[in-house]
């Protein structure tokens, strides 16, 4: 959460510079943002919130900002996603100290901060914020003797949580000091700035010649020619082109990404197909060379006598685990499901031989770095479903599978989820070859995966048709998604979308269960998506339609075109996508329910890109 950066540079160009990189970093948090910035050793600063201009972007922050070319040297700048204290300019970032000495931007939650308010002793608050707290307390801690950098160490040393900050002092403007306690951070340097960001998503935009993650447990000392990297858990110093990420000519990202997805599928398999042996390869879990042990075996050579596989995620990344867990048990291999975040607490069962597969759009969602930690502890081979290279699961897994979906905007995840489903399969077909898949079988599913693209061309041509029917229950408040077997999972990921960015109630069920209780709420006010393609479970699943149509509930039908003359007469609507093996329907059906989901929100008016109350990114657990 919350999107954090900074820029030093001879060239005077910071706060072009830095309002350029909020722009691209809005996916992180939109409540508010801010820029403070140095000009002529006069600190500015500037904010903007959606108080006082609902759906703001970077421009009009920038439009506050009178004198706008004016060359400065340095500005940090800030986009909120709130924790503590309401969205209003006064809680929006940067943050000063009492005396207007340190001004300070930051990502994280401080969880003790009734103790850091009473470290920091006698001080005027005028935000709500924790981060106020922080700067006071750097304030406090250099005014008792220690320098601006051991000031922001012992700072950093003393708060709870996952934190990164950045500061700058404002009599010394030729630097500023980022500490990292477990949140993503990236240097960057150019020929003649330095740049800092939590998200690499605005470094395509400038001429960087190198970067490097800031690691957690270390702070940096950046100025115009690079930084200086110290541990902050004890004083001992150790060592340590230019294609914008636009819109093109979509209103929306989350819309650009849908309409992507043909191409990132593609990509997600590409080059990684053996059709003479029906299988994949993975050069990441190659990777894992000789050095993993596994109770005394080598992990590269006997993956194949992995016990089980647990895959751990949230959100979206969560739906695709549970597709990986079905697909990986249709092949007769064990798997697992758990969702980061009650994974610590669960007790879950698992045996050393047992490994984890981490799937992370962002590769930086607390929840799951938390089940990493926990994993590292317990000695389990732990890898990685992954977009974000350099990201900090992608840095510390053991080995992984890249989903190469490409920077994914959009708060609601899209094309990066049909991605990692592209990634599973071939998982499955990887694993699934080592043990009792027949050639012929992984050379089906490969013939079919490489169909897909074209087919999921073909589900994007329903826009029109799929507003329409976006437009026509605009007036429902309540709908079921609902689906049997691999369905379910689009039912599940159809729901999750719809309510994220409409704001409307949905709750996705296995479409059998209907009868167990939540039929009860079926009458002509509840709609339901039913996703009931031409498979073995077809009849089964229409007898569960005629029970919701017998209570007066409307059914609006996701089916393949072998259905629709079946199903025309006994539903309200339907909605065709293309055939395909009944386990990689998901992928096709997803489609139409994403784009359900985008249009019931332009509908009302939302804007997709800033769901209320999200955040791409969930730094905090
Ligand atoms: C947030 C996002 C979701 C995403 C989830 C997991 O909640 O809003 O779209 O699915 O985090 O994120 P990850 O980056 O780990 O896939």
């Amino acid at each position: 959460m919350c999107g954090i950066c900074g820029y030093i540079g001879v060239n005077g160009a910071a706060t072009k510079s830095v309002i350029e990189a909020l722009h691209d970093l809005e996916h992180r948090g939109y409540d508010s943002a801010g820029l403070s910035r140095v000009c002529e050793g006069k600190v500015e600063t500037y904010k903007i919130s959606i108080e006082e201009k609902p759906d703001f972007t970077a421009s009009d922050l920038a439009d506050t900002i009178p004198d706008f070319h004016k060359p400065c040297k340095m500005a940090l700048g800030h986009n909120r996603w709130r924790t503590f204290g309401g969205i209003n300019k006064i809680n929006t970032h940067p943050h000063y100290d009492n005396d207007r000495l340190f001004y300070l931007v930051h990502n994280g939650n401080v969880e003790n901060l009734k103790d850091v308010e009473k470290e920091i002793g006698i001080w005027k608050r005028y935000s709500e914020t924790d981060t106020e707290a922080i700067v006071n307390l750097i304030a406090k801690y250099y005014k008792q003797g220690s320098s601006f950098s051991e000031a922001v160490k012992r700072t950093i040393n003393f708060i709870d949580g996952a934190n990164v900050i950045v500061v700058f002092k404002a009599d010394e403007p030729e630097y500023f000091i980022s500490a990292n306690k477990g949140g993503p951070i990236i240097l960057a340097k150019g020929k003649d700035f330095s740049l800092l960001v939590s998200d690499p998503a605005p470094l395509e935009k400038f001429n960087i010649t190198s970067k490097a993650p800031l690691e957690s447990g270390n702070i940096a000392v950046v100025d115009a020619s690079g930084w200086k990297v110290e541990s902050s858990r004890n004083d001992n110093e150790s060592k340590k082109r230019k294609k914008k990420n636009s819109k093109n000519n979509y209103k929306h990202f989350m819309l650009k990404e849908i309409m992507e997805q043909a191409e990132t599928f593609a990509n997600a398999f590409r080059g990684r197909l053996i059709h003479e042996a029906g299988t994949a390869k993975l050069g990441g879990l190659e990777s894992l060379s000789a050095v993993k042990n596994v109770s005394g075996m080598n992990f590269s050579r006997e993956i194949r006598r992995i016990n089980r596989f647990h895959f751990v995620a949230c959100g979206t990344a969560y739906n695709a685990g549970l597709y990986a867990k079905l697909l990986l048990n249709r092949f007769g291999i064990q798997a697992e499901v758990h969702i980061a975040n009650e994974f610590c607490y669960s007790h879950p069962v698992f045996d050393p031989r047992d490994a984890f597969i981490l799937i992370s759009q962002s590769g930086e969602t607390a929840d799951t770095i938390e089940v990493m930690n926990e994993i590292k502890i317990k000695g389990n081979v732990y890898l990685g479903i992954l977009n974000v290279p350099d990201s900090r699961i992608w840095r510390e897994t053991d080995a992984g599978i890249g989903i190469r979906a490409g920077t994914e905007r959009g708060v609601a995840s899209t094309k990066a989820f049909t991605s990692q489903l592209a990634c599973i399969v071939l998982l499955a077909v990887f694993l699934a070859r080592q043990r009792n898949m027949t050639i012929d079988t992984g050379q089906k599913i490969l013939f079919e995966l490489e169909k897909l693209p074209t087919k999921i061309e073909e589900s994007l041509k329903s826009t029109r048709k799929i507003s329409a029917i976006a437009r026509k229950y605009l007036e429902y408040d309540n709908f079921y998604f609902l689906g049997r077997y691999f369905n379910l999972i689009t039912a599940m990921e159809g729901s999750l979308k719809f309510k994220e960015i409409s704001y409307k109630h949905s709750e996705a069920y296995p479409l059998g269960e209907m009868k167990h209780g939540p039929l009860a709420l079926i009458d002509q006010n509840f709609p339901s998506f039913v996703i009931i393609p031409d498979d073995s479970v077809f009849n089964k699943s229409l007898v569960n339609v005629y029970e919701i149509k017998g209570r007066e509930g409307k059914v609006i039908a996701l089916t393949n075109k072998s259905k629709e003359k079946e199903l025309k007469k006994q539903v309200d609507d339907l909605i065709i996508f293309p055939e395909t093996l009944d386990f990689l329907s998901p992928i096709l059906s997803v489609v139409p329910l994403q784009l359900l989901a985008y249009y019931t929100s332009i509908a009302k008016g939302i804007n997709p890109d800033k769901p209320r109350n999200l955040a791409k990114t969930v730094t905090v657990s």
